[in-house]
This record gives structure tokens, C-alpha cells and sequence, in this order.
């Protein structure tokens, strides 16, 4: 028998169980419309308002059940899907995921951190250090590009300590606000990768109920990240003044533009994708603007 995928006409998300992405990835699925009945084991979530399931995991293992074909979809840090890429490059192993969708939460790096007194000069500074990282093929590979020959030694956990350990000279591991580096008297030197949460999904393409379910939420994904920070801007003004008032809105759609007694005064409507601040809309008042509203959005669809 042929080790076939089973077929599904649900669609299953993996997500991480605990941990920095866990919540904002439940929070981003639920803003497209989807909910689940929590299980006993709180391992599977049954997806009520569509048949789209939730598997929560480790992190490490999303990209692999990817490939497996045990889930469809998955909310991973691009640095974990880039390692194991890179990892089945090195293996021969066909690539089996690929990131669909950056995600705008979960910001950090994949940096080069040395001991605090360390004078850094540049990367020939590592030839024939030993360095500890819990991403040996990324490191590896960054390593190849700048022609160094370094120690790479794997870890599993607690890369931090391992200078003071003596287990290695320097490390390379993910830095989100430094605190931790900081804590155990390392800086940062180099960045290797810049890492956010990421929609990963197959490389191939989906078939059947699951691509149309697919398809489906990443066009709400594409809504609700657009949305996310967006307002929607009404004021009026005096048609003279809209020179002055569009450099103002440089993060706007192209504003709908309504005329109201006769033809000198306008409405204008504009979805803007930046913050707007008291600031801006003070500067939008100097330049003319009256009565200025700003209205959350609620969603959106292309
Ligand atoms: C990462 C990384 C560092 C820490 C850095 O671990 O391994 O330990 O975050 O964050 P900071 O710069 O804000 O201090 P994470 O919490 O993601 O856990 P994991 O490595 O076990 O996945
Ligand atoms: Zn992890």
C-alpha cells in the first residue's frame, strides 16, 4: 500500500500549543471568521463555524506535519521553517512547505551575539570559533556565505549559557527585545535572519474542498491583515484645500470624495493603513479639514 495522505475535506491549521505565538495566532484566525470546540486534551480544536480544524503543537513540529500532509496550513516563526528548509536542502529531502503569508506579530532575529567584551570587527573574527545555536543549518549556511570556518556546536535549549559553560565562544540564537542577551552579558554583532510569525502552508498546490477552504481564508487573512492597523478617516473640506490635505494621507486608499452644498465643499472618506495620531489629525485641521472622524474597521474583503 502507498503511503497516500488520508483524504480530508477538512482543513486543519497547525498552531503553536503554548509560547510567544500561541495567542496572537488564535486571535488572527478567530478575525476570519473561524471558531472551535475546545477538546478535553486541548490538543485538536473542532472548527464550528467552518470546517476548518486546529492541531496545537510545538513549533519545531509544524513544518514537518506540513510535509506529512497531517495538517494544511501552520502559524510558525519564519526562522523555525527556514532551518528545516534549509535542514531537508542539506538531506536531499524535496522541499515540502513554504511561507504563504508574512504575519506581522512574533518580530525577532536570528543574530550573532559575542560576550560583552569582545571588540567586534567582523565576521573573520569567528574563523575557528566554536559557536552554539539551537539553528545549525541557517548558521551553517550564513557561515558558507561569508567563507568562514567555524565550530558549530547544536544545542537543543539554553544556548545563552554556553559561553559561560565554556561550551562555546559565542552563540548564535533569536533576539527579540535583548533582554535575555543582556542577562547574560552578550550583544548582539549580527543579523542573520529577520523572523515574524508566517502562514506556512505545502508546496504544493491544494486539491479538492481543501483548496476552496484555503483559498477562502487567505483571502480573509489578506483582509484582516490589511485592516489590523487600518482606520477609516471621514472630514470635509473646502475644494480648495485638498492640495494641501492629500500629502497629509500618504498611507490612504485613494479617497472617496463626495461634493455637499454646491460645488466648493466636499466629504471625503479615506481608509488609511498608518497610525493616525492626534498629531496628524491636528496638522489635517490646520490644512483645512473640518468635523474629522476616525472609525475603526471591522473587516474588510478585496
Ligand atoms: C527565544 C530565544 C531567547 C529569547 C530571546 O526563546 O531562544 O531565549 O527568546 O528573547 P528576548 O530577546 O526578548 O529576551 P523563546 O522564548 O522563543 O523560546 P524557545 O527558544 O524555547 O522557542
Ligand atoms: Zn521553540
Amino acid at each position: 500500500m502507498s503511503p497516500t495522505v488520508e483524504t480530508r475535506d477538512r482543513l486543519r491549521i497547525a498552531i503553536q500549543k503554548s509560547g510567544r505565538l500561541a495567542d496572537p495566532a488564535r486571535a488572527l484566525l478567530a478575525s476570519c471568521g473561524l471558531s472551535w470546540r475546545e477538546s478535553r486534551d486541548r490538543l485538536f480544536c473542532y472548527g464550528e463555524a467552518l470546517p476548518i480544524d486546529l492541531l496545537l503543537v510545538r513549533d519545531d513540529d509544524i513544518p514537518g506535519l506540513i510535509a506529512d500532509g497531517v495538517c494544511d496550513l501552520g502559524v510558525v516563526g519564519r526562522n523555525v521553517l527556514r532551518e528545516q528548509d534549509f535542514e531537508r536542502r542539506r538531506s536531499g529531502t524535496p522541499t515540502a512547505f513554504r511561507e504563504l503569508r508574512p504575519l506581522g506579530f512574533g518580530a525577532c532575529r536570528l543574530a550573532l551575539a559575542v560576550p560583552d567584551d569582545w571588540t567586534w570587527t567582523g565576521p573573520t573574527q569567528l574563523e575557528g570559533r566554536r559557536i552554539a545555536t539551537t539553528y545549525p543549518a541557517l548558521l551553517r549556511d550564513w557561515l558558507a556565505g561569508e567563507g568562514i570556518q567555524a565550530d558549530v556546536v547544536t544545542l537543543s535549549g539554553s544556548v545563552e549559557i554556553a559561553p559561560r559553560l565554556g561550551q562555546a565562544d559565542l552563540i548564535c540564537d533569536l533576539v527579540s527585545s535583548g533582554v535575555t542577551l543582556a542577562a547574560n552579558q552578550l550583544k548582539p554583532v549580527a543579523t542573520l535572519l529577520e523572523s515574524e510569525a508566517v502562514l506556512a502552508g505545502p508546496a504544493s498546490e491544494f486539491e479538492g474542498e481543501r483548496a476552496a477552504l484555503a483559498e477562502m481564508l487567505l483571502r480573509r487573512l489578506d483582509g484582516a491583515l490589511r485592516t489590523r492597523h487600518s482606520k477609516l478617516l471621514l472630514f470635509q473640506a473646502e475644494r480648495s484645500s485638498i492640495a494641501q490635505l492629500l500629502p497629509l494621507l500618504p498611507d490612504a486608499d485613494a479617497p472617496t470624495v463626495l461634493q455637499v452644498d454646491g460645488a466648493d465643499r466636499l466629504a471625503l472618506q479615506a481608509l488609511c493603513h498608518g497610525h493616525l495620531t492626534w498629531q496628524r489629525l491636528e496638522d489635517l485641521k490646520r490644512a483645512g479639514a473640518q468635523g474629522l472622524m476616525v472609525l475603526p474597521v471591522e473587516s474588510m474583503l478585496a
